[in-house]
C-alpha cells in the first residue's frame, strides 16, 4: 500500500488543468490503486489525481458506507445534468472546512476504467455530487471557489494558518 501526499489549499499546484489519459499503462493502474488507498486512509469518499500532484485526468470515489462500491473515471466527460441539489461539501484538500454549493442532483457521465474500456453511469444524489465535486479538480477548480470572495479569503487565511502550526517544530 502505497499513501500519497495530498496537496492542500491554496496549494498553486491545484490550479493545474489535467490532460487526458491516452495510453492505459500499468503506471495509470498503479496510481488508480494508490489513489484508492490514499481515499480511504484520509478518509475520503473521492479523490481527484490533481491532489496527489499528477495532472491526468482521473478520479476515484467511493460514496458507500462500508468502503464496498470503488469507482474509477479516466477521462470523464458529463454528457447530461439536471437538477439542482444544495449540498454541504468537504475536500481533502481543504481540511476541515465545510460549506454549501448548489451542483445538479442528476448526471450521465461517460468515462474509462483503469484498463481504458469506456462506459456511461447515471449519477443521483451524493454521487452526482461528488463526480462534479472531483471533476472541478481536474480543471483546477476547487469547491470553495464556488463560494463569495469574502469566505474565499476566509478559508485561505485559515489554512495559512493550519500550515504554519505544521510547520512549527
Ligand atoms: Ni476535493
Amino acid at each position: 500500500m502505497a499513501l500519497l501526499t495530498i496537496l492542500e489549499y491554496p496549494d498553486p499546484r491545484l490550479k493545474r488543468i489535467a490532460a487526458p489519459v491516452s495510453a492505459f499503462t500499468p503506471d495509470i493502474q498503479t496510481l488508480v490503486k494508490n489513489m484508492a488507498d490514499t481515499m480511504y486512509d484520509a478518509p475520503g469518499i473521492g479523490l481527484a489525481a490533481t491532489q496527489v500532484d499528477v495532472h491526468k485526468q482521473v478520479i476515484v470515489i467511493d460514496v458507500s458506507t462500508d468502503k464496498s462500491d470503488l469507482k474509477v473515471f479516466i477521462n470523464p466527460q458529463i454528457v447530461a445534468a439536471s437538477g439542482e441539489l444544495l449540498g454541504e461539501e468537504g475536500c481533502l484538500s481543504v481540511p476541515e472546512y465545510y460549506d454549501k454549493v448548489t451542483r445538479a442532483a442528476n448526471v450521465t457521465v461517460s468515462a474509462q476504467d483503469a484498463h481504458g474500456k469506456a462506459f456511461t453511469l447515471e449519477a443521483e444524489g451524493l454521487l452526482a455530487v461528488c463526480i462534479q465535486h472531483e471533476m472541478d479538480h481536474l480543471k483546477g477548480k476547487l469547491f470553495v471557489e464556488h463560494l463569495s470572495s469574502l469566505k474565499q479569503m476566509r478559508v485561505k487565511t485559515k489554512m495559512k494558518k493550519r500550515h504554519r502550526e505544521m510547520e512549527r517544530p
